[in-house]
């Protein structure tokens, strides 16, 4: 199978790096194609707990070959400091590492627009990772004040430097008052200090140098070879730029219609695309969520699933697991296997709740609302089955699954229309069903 996509398919959190790290044993190359440090994973290796934002869980696998490809916005002292962390514990990063130079490069000035834009038009807030995240997409898009990796080593870097500082601090200072968030900045007027961060980023530069190159040249190379190229989605379906539940989306297309852009293959390569969901729902930050349980069972689910953000350290909104939305991405996706992931969560409630369609003013719909509006609007339907209270973290087959268990599968494979190929039971490697389909 030369190339496998793994694409989280409700709002980010599905617990993909344990799918990840388990497919990536079969992979030539493990390659990361969008979004940037606001992504975060735990991947379990000897024993230990690594968290990771940026750097491919492939990096703990000596023969696999990392890329982090020109659709990333990338952060180079959290990079850095992922890379520290790394080769403190005895990981190897050199070579297995390759960065994009086509990738973009967030500055101190993408945090603060963060911060000063987040709820501007939109009422509730978007509530971002505060990473700067969207506002590089933003110039990256706008072109003008836009910087890649591969400009940190060219002769006029420092001046550019000086000429994007200059308009942003024009733009901040003009805009000072104006915003509801301006009172998040720090103090009466921002003068960032041009010279400062060229300094800061001409040695993050240095130190980055040796694993910058063409990531999209290496890459048709490996398809040219025939190798095994898996691509890890960050964040979900729902939060893509262009068809998640706009505007409470991430700023990159986060589904798997990001794929080849972001990473700079081409489409028919890839042959199989995996979707991860959570046996339940999770979204953090704004936006609405039809079948969210802001009660008791809600904050159950939180406990023993322990939903709170690698990143940002939030509690996560939880609820009960929306096949409307699965349907969608699935489709959207082109999804041809599931996995899905933190079932032992559930193993605890008398009954449970999928939500099979939806009302909308009066009439019941099973295609996703394309506006925020509208999904804000939505009641969901409910079916309901029985649940059940065995400890399934040690069962390894289907069969051994309590039946009500793999009634609960078996009914939302056959609402979302795909198969299920694996099962997460808990967060160990060995903690996952296999399934023959
Ligand atoms: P941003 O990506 O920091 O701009 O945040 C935009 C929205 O995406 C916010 O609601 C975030 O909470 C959400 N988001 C970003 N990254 C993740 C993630 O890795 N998991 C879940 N939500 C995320």
């Amino acid at each position: 199978m030369p190339g496998t996509a793994v694409i989280g398919l409700q709002w980010g959190d599905e617990a993909k790096g344990k799918i990840v790290d388990i497919l990536t044993a079969q992979q030539d190359v493990v390659v990361r194609y969008q979004g940037g440090a606001n992504a975060g994973h735990t991947v379990v290796f000897n024993g230990q707990r690594y968290k990771l934002s940026l750097i491919p869980s492939g990096v703990f696998h000596p023969n696999v070959q990392c890329v982090i490809a020109g659709g990333v916005v990338c952060s180079p002292s959290a990079l850095l400091a992922e890379i520290d962390t790394l080769v403190k514990l005895g990981v190897n990063v050199g070579k297995n590492l390759l960065i994009s130079d086509r990738a973009h490069i967030i500055f101190p000035w993408h945090k603060i627009e963060d911060a000063m834009f987040d709820n501007i038009a939109s009422g509730e807030a978007i509530g971002t990772t505060m990473r700067g995240i969207g506002p590089c997409y933003q110039d990256k898009y706008g072109r003008s004040l836009a910087v890649r990796f591969g400009d940190l080593y060219k002769p006029d870097f420092e001046e550019k430097i000086q000429t994007i500082a200059g308009a942003k601090n024009r733009l901040f200072n003009g805009l000072i008052g104006e915003t509801d968030n301006s009172q998040m900045l720090p103090g009466i007027g921002i003068d960032i200090d041009a010279g400062a961060v060229f300094r800061e980023y001409k040695g993050y530069a240095d130190r980055l140098e040796k694993y910058v190159t063409d990531t999209t040249a290496y890459l048709l190379d490996a398809v040219d070879a025939d190798k095994r190229i898996l691509f890890e989605g960050a964040q979900g379906s729902l939060l893509d730029v262009d068809h998640g539940t706009f505007p409470y989306v991430t700023s990159s297309n986060s589904s798997a219609v990001g794929v080849c852009s972001g990473a700079g293959v081409p489409p028919h390569f890839i042959k199989k695309y995996v979707g991860i969901i959570k046996a339940y729902t999770t979204r953090v930050g704004g936006g609405p969520f039809p079948t969210e349980l802001a009660n008791d069972t809600g904050q159950c689910i939180r406990d023993r699933g322990k939903e709170y953000g690698t990143v940002t350290k939030r509690p996560r909104r939880c609820g009960w697991f929306d096949a409307v939305a699965a349907r969608y991405t699935v489709r959207l996706g082109g999804i041809d296997t599931l996995a899905v992931m933190l079932l032992d969560v559930l193993s605890t409630f008398d009954e449970l709740k999928i939500c099979t369609a939806y009302t909308l003013d009066g009439s019941r719909v099973t295609a996703f609302p394309s506006h925020v509006d509208d999904l804000r609007r939505v009641e969901a339907i409910y079916e309901t089955l029985p649940g059940w209270h065995e400890d399934i973290t040690e069962v390894r087959q289907f069969s051994d699954l309590p039946l009500n268990a793999q009634n609960y599968l078996k009914r939302i494979s056959g609402l979302i229309g795909k198969p299920i190929e694996m099962v997460s039971v808990g967060p160990g490697r060995e903690q996952t069903i296999m399934l023959q389909f």
